[in-house]
């Protein structure tokens, strides 16, 4: 069944312990923590200590997207600092193949992420090496953004691809996902879907995710 990673990315972060409280009431899969270093995004977030210290008050796996230059020179600060999964976007790097087998190698889940114009044929010597792709539904650097509606094609292209072949990867989608296109994203092949925005910036973010956690289970019954 598809799965729900709340990422603390717009929360407030001086309320983080709330912030993932809030995600294991709810019913959360999966803690994503996007990472960021104002050069391959623009924007500034948080480094290996962060996990380091979400993982002392969480069991839930955590999630690092390393939207970094030079992703190599801080997988093993990450896995380290006890990430779960660690994806790298393949824009970022010219030995993705070197940098997915280290997260590997470490004993993490190894993800590759394509940013909305990266194509998916970019992925075709390295699919079979990776536990996931993420599908950037946004421009990354920043949660409340629009989701891209040309990625529902995108996931269902990988989906067909992953079937076809018969490979054990999963397709996360991050950006813009809510309420609204949940159902949709998930029908067009995602397994785990990144939500900040849409859970955090609700009235009551606990209820929210349930509701959404009960969209997937539904869907899952069709
Ligand atoms: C962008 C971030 C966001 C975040 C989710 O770089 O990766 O996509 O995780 O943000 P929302 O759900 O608010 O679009």
């Amino acid at each position: 069944m598809a799965q729900i990673a709340p990422s603390i990315l717009s929360t407030d972060y001086s309320q983080l312990e709330k912030s993932i409280k809030t995600a294991e009431k709810g019913g959360a899969d999966l803690i994503n923590v996007d990472i960021m270093d104002g050069h391959f995004v623009p924007n500034l977030t948080f480094g290996p200590k962060l996990v380091s210290d979400l993982k002392k008050i969480t069991d839930l796996p955590l999630d690092a997207h390393l939207m970094i230059d030079n992703p190599r020179e801080f997988i093993p600060k990450f896995s380290e600092a006890g990430a779960d999964w660690i994806s790298i976007q393949i824009e970022a790097t010219v030995h993705a193949h070197k940098d997915i087998t280290m997260i590997k190698e470490l004993g993490k889940k190894a993800g590759i992420v394509l940013n909305p114009a990266t194509p998916i044929h970019m992925l075709n010597e390295i699919i079979k090496e990776v536990d996931y792709v993420l599908i950037m539904s946004v421009n990354p650097g920043w949660g409340g953004q629009k989701f891209i509606e040309s990625s529902l094609k995108k996931i269902s292209k990988l989906k067909n691809w992953i079937t076809g072949q018969n490979l054990d990867v999963r397709i996360q989608v991050d950006g813009g996902v809510n309420q609204e296109n949940l159902e949709t994203i998930m029908e067009s092949g995602a397994d785990i879907l990144v939500i900040g925005s849409a859970i955090y910036n609700t009235e009551n973010p606990v209820e929210t995710l349930r509701q959404m956690k009960k969209i997937l289970q539904k869907n899952n019954q069709k």
